[in-house]
C-alpha cells in the first residue's frame, strides 16, 4: 500500500494532556493553549472534555475552556463525551463535534466509565442519536487496541468487534487508542489491518502513547497499512488517569517532523508547533517530551 499524501494530525493535548496532570491548571492558560495550537496549521484539536469532574477534576472548567478559545475558521474543535450528560454540556457550551470513547477489554472500561463494553455502547446510542438530529459528527475511540493494564493481552477479535460497533452506529471515524503504549509495529500493522477488514480505512485513526518510545514506529506501521489519521499531542503530554501505567502520547511535533521528512503533507507550521510545544512545557515546569526544536529544523 502506497504512503498516503497527506495526514491529518488530530491534536490531542488539551484534552489528552492535560487530563493526567495532577495540579490544577489555569483555566485562561488551557485556552491560551489551543488559541496557540489554532495558530500552527493544525485542522483538528481536542479542545476538552465534558466528563465528570469528580473523575477528571483537571478538566472541571470545559465550558469555560470552551467558551473562551477563539475558534479559528477551518479549524474543528471536538471534545470528549462520555453520557447524555456530557453531550448537553458540551452542546450548551457551544461544541460542534464530539468523542464518546470505550475500549476494547471490559476490566479497562470499568475502570474509567464504570460501565461494560456493551453498557457504554447502549449509552452513546441516545447520545449518537440526538447528534445525528443536531447534524454534530461524532468521533469514536477505542481504548486499549494493544494491550491492558488489568487483563494484558486483548484479542484483535475485540477491538475489531467494538470499532465496527462504533462504526455501525455513526461514528464517522473510530480512533484506535494504544492506551498504555505497550505495541509493537508487528502488532500495530495486523490490529489495523484486522479492524480495516470491519470498518474502512478512510474512518480509522491511530492513537498512540509512547511508554516505551515505540510510538513512531507503529504510526510509520499504520501509515504502510493505509491509515492518514493520527492522533498526537502537543509537547509529548498526556496518559489516562484510569490507566496505570500510562505515560504521554506521542509528540505532535515528532510525528510533523517525521511525515514532512517523508514528504507527507500535513499542513503544520512546524516552528510553531514546537514554540507551542515548549511552552506547555515550561508551563508544566518540565522538560518537552519532543526533541524536535528550531534548531534541529535548521540541521
Ligand atoms: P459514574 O460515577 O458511574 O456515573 O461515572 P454517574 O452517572 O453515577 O455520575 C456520577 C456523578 O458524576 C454524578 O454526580 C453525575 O451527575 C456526574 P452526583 O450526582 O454524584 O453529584 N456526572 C457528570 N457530571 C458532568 N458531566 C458529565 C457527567 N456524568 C456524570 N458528563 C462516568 C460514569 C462516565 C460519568 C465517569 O466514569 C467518567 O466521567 N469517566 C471519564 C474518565 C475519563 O475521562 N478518562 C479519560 C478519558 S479516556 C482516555 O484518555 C483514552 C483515550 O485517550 C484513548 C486511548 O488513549 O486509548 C480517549
Ligand atoms: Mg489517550
Amino acid at each position: 500500500m502506497a504512503l498516503p499524501a497527506s495526514v491529518r494530525i488530530v491534536e490531542v493535548g488539551p484534552r489528552d494532556g492535560l487530563q493526567n496532570e495532577k495540579t490544577i491548571i489555569p483555566t485562561a492558560a488551557k485556552i491560551e493553549l489551543v488559541d496557540r495550537l489554532s495558530a500552527t496549521g493544525l485542522q483538528t484539536i481536542e479542545a476538552t472534555s465534558f466528563v465528570s469532574p469528580k473523575w477528571v477534576p483537571q478538566l472541571a472548567d470545559a465550558a469555560e475552556v470552551y467558551a473562551g478559545i477563539r475558534r479559528r475558521p477551518g479549524v474543528r474543535y471536538p471534545v470528549l463525551v462520555p453520557n447524555e450528560q456530557g453531550y448537553e454540556r458540551a452542546r450548551a457550551a457551544g461544541a460542534d463535534e464530539i468523542a464518546v470513547f470505550t475500549a476494547a477489554s471490559e476490566a479497562f472500561n470499568k475502570a474509567n466509565i464504570n460501565a461494560t463494553i456493551d453498557e457504554s455502547l447502549a449509552r452513546f446510542a441516545p447520545v449518537l442519536a440526538r447528534a445525528k438530529a443536531d447534524g454534530i459528527p461524532v468521533r469514536g475511540y477505542v481504548s486499549t487496541v494493544l494491550g491492558c493494564p488489568y487483563q494484558g493481552e486483548v484479542p484483535v477479535a475485540d477491538v475489531v468487534r467494538v470499532a465496527r460497533a462504533l462504526h455501525d452506529m455513526g461514528c464517522y471515524e473510530v480512533s484506535l487508542g494504544d492506551t498504555i503504549g505497550v505495541g509493537t509495529p508487528g502488532k500495530a500493522r495486523a490490529m489495523l489491518r484486522a479492524v480495516a477488514e470491519a470498518v474502512p480505512m478512510p474512518a480509522l485513526a491511530v492513537h498512540f502513547h509512547d511508554t516505551y518510545g515505540q510510538a513512531l514506529a507503529n504510526i510509520l506501521a499504520c501509515l504502510e497499512e493505509g491509515v492518514a489519521v493520527v492522533d498526537a499531542a502537543v509537547s509529548g503530554t498526556g496518559g489516562c488517569p484510569y490507566a496505570k501505567g500510562a505515560t504521554g502520547n506521542v509528540a505532535s511535533e515528532d510525528v510533523a517532523y517525521m511525515l514532512h521528512g517523508m514528504g507527507i503533507a500535513t499542513g503544520i507550521d512546524l516552528a510553531a508547533l514546537s514554540d507551542t510545544g515548549r511552552w506547555l512545557a515550561a508551563l508544566l515546569g518540565r522538560d518537552t517530551g519532543s526533541k524536535v526544536t528550531r534548531a534541529s529544523m535548521a540541521a
